[in-house]
């Protein structure tokens, strides 16, 4: 039997890395359906298409090849996207693309054959409602909108991307309000999630207490 652990919460909650901290130190394998919609948008934006033109968003979708290797690294028919898909065209398309059904459609059914047969930890915004309902562990990971954005800053310079920290708060709130109010696939809050507030948590905390929460069962 696989093991599936499901991880939603909006944007720069902490997700991406909390989730490569327990994969590592549980052994499972680490998907971030985010980077997969970020793909489709990716090659969008490659291919000149527009997002009015739904259809043949939903036809790249389809045709799209994404892969990722252990380290998160993310591969759009082949080439290496992992920054790319972070800069600021994709993550303001991105939200608005993923409303798109035919798109979430074909996502979601990539991200259960992905999961077949493996013991995954599967991190995104409706894992634990839709993708994985009767995932094992179902966590929501939350964290103030100040948090987040300071967080997202703080990892944008890292990578080297230019975003102010008020302009990346009012994506924030954009992308929020987006992913909470579609019509398919939107985040939710449910009474089965473990409800995690990070905001005032280092992630070896976070990190620890979901750790914890899985071994207790
Ligand atoms: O996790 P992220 O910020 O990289 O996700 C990018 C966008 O993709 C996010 O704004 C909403 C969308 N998304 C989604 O609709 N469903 C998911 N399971 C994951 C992401």
């Amino acid at each position: 039997m696989s093991l599936v652990i499901a991880i939603d919460g909006p944007a720069g909650s902490g997700k991406g890395t909390i989730t490569k901290i327990i994969s590592e130190k549980l052994g499972l394998v680490n998907i971030d359906t985010g980077a997969m919609y970020r793909c489709v948008a990716l090659a969008c934006i490659n291919n000149g298409i527009k997002l009015e033109e739904e259809d043949k968003i939903g036809e790249i979708a389809k045709k799209v090849k994404i892969e990722f290797d252990k380290d998160r690294n993310v591969y759009l028919d082949g080439v290496d996207v992992s920054k790319r898909i972070r800069e600021k065209d994709v993550s303001a398309l991105v939200s608005p693309l993923s409303s798109i059904v035919a798109v979430r459609e074909e996502m979601v059914k990539q991200q259960r054959k992905l999961a077949e047969g493996l013991d995954v930890i599967m991190e995104g915004r409706d894992i634990t409602t839709v993708v994985f309902p009767n995932a094992d562990f179902k966590f929501y990971l939350d964290a103030t909108v100040e948090e987040r954005a300071k967080r997202r800053f703080l990892q944008n310079q890292e990578s080297g991307i230019d975003m102010s920290l008020e302009e990346i708060k009012e994506a924030i709130e954009a992308r929020d309000y987006n992913d909470m109010h579609k019509e398919v696939g939107a985040l939710k809050r449910t009474d089965d999630q473990i409800y995690v507030d990070s905001t005032n948590m280092s992630i070896e905390e976070v990190a620890d207490f979901m750790i914890n929460k899985i071994k207790e069962n």
